[in-house]
């Protein structure tokens, strides 16, 4: 653009904004410039890092898991460009599928920091710290999983199929399958993980729901043309997105967990206090997204394969 024309589109935006061209220009002249500490907020940034512990592996951990909520949150962002699009082209459909199956194959690759990268004296050590504190209460994650499928794809799958596609918010946030990690069964009492939980993202997961239905991607890609959903590459997009999430991301923190907290009898009580060893692994939990693209015996053998 020329410069009479980038001044003359400058007037006009003000104008038609009732604000002074001239004030706008001269505070220009004021104006500090920018650096790359202001821009990413760098200080605010390497400010988060607090650890409970002496332990130097704690600051791995923390570090981690904050670079994972970094990534839940672009993974967010990008489902939103495709669940608020009145109508998605198949093109822009897959240009986001392909941008969020990325971040979720970097947060499966990077999983090894956990799994190899802290010493277990270390973790076994400043893990006391944080009970009953948990992974599991990462209300991102939760939110991934409600704007990528149907509610019903996350109903804890032993009642699954008394629940239609049409159930109440409160109904399916009490069948949600990740309450089976935060109630005692010996006592009938949600575990004090669920109830922290709950008391501050209850609310905000229920306006979240009724926000994803009918626009979640699961639904988004049935409302694409007959013959894109047809379209064998964007059915391997979607594949790949869901084995992704719901079994290698998740048998990759499962192993890491078996590291830490140990094998089948000798295993350590998690700091949220759940069944881990049970309630972590994919062919118990049947997390599926878009089941209507597997074949009965990929859905049979769920997590197994
Ligand atoms: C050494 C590292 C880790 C261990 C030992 C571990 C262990 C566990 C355990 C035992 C649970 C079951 C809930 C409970 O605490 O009772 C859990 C849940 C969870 N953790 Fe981790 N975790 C680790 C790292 C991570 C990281 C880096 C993330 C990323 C944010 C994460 C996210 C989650 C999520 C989302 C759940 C709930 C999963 C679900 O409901 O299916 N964890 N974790």
């Amino acid at each position: 653009m020329k410069k009479e024309e980038i001044l003359r589109a400058i007037e006009n935006k003000y104008s038609e904004l009732g604000v002074s061209t001239e004030a706008m220009l001269e505070g220009l002249l004021w104006s500090k410039p920018i650096t790359y500490w202001d821009y990413i907020q760098t200080d605010a940034l390497l400010g988060l890092q607090i650890p409970r512990t002496t332990e130097p592996d704690e600051m791995v951990f923390i570090m981690y898991h904050q670079v994972n909520e970094l990534l839940f949150k672009m993974i967010l962002w990008e489902i939103d460009q495709v669940a608020k699009s009145i109508e998605i082209a198949a093109e822009k459909f897959s240009k986001h599928l392909t941008r969020i199956s990325r971040y979720f194959d970097m947060l499966c690759s990077s999983f090894l920091v956990m799994a190899e990268g802290m010493d277990v004296e270390q973790y076994l050590k400043f893990r006391n710290t944080l009970t009953p504190a948990s992974g599991f209460q990462s209300a991102q994650y939760r939110k991934v999983e409600f704007a990528s499928t149907e509610l019903i794809n996350l109903i804890d799958s032993r009642f699954r199929d008394q629940f239609n596609e049409n159930l109440s918010f409160q109904k399916a946030y009490d069948h949600l399958y990740w309450q089976a990690a935060g109630k005692n069964y010996s006592t009938g009492q949600k575990t004090t993980l669920l109830k922290l939980f709950e008391k501050k993202y209850m609310g905000e997961f229920i306006d979240f729901m009724k926000d994803y239905r009918g626009c979640n991607l699961s639904e988004k890609f049935k409302q694409l043309p007959k013959e894109t959903q047809k379209d064998k590459g964007l059915i391997n997009a979607m594949r790949h997105y869901d084995y992704t999430v719901n079994v290698k991301w998740v048998m990759a923190h499962y192993n890491a967990a078996g590291k830490y907290l140990g094998g089948d009898e000798t295993a350590l009580e998690a700091t949220g206090g759940s069944n881990w060893r049970k309630y972590l692994h994919p062919k118990y939990q049947r997390r599926i997204f878009f089941p209507y693209l597997w074949s009965q015996e990929e859905l049979k053998s769920w997590g197994t394969f």
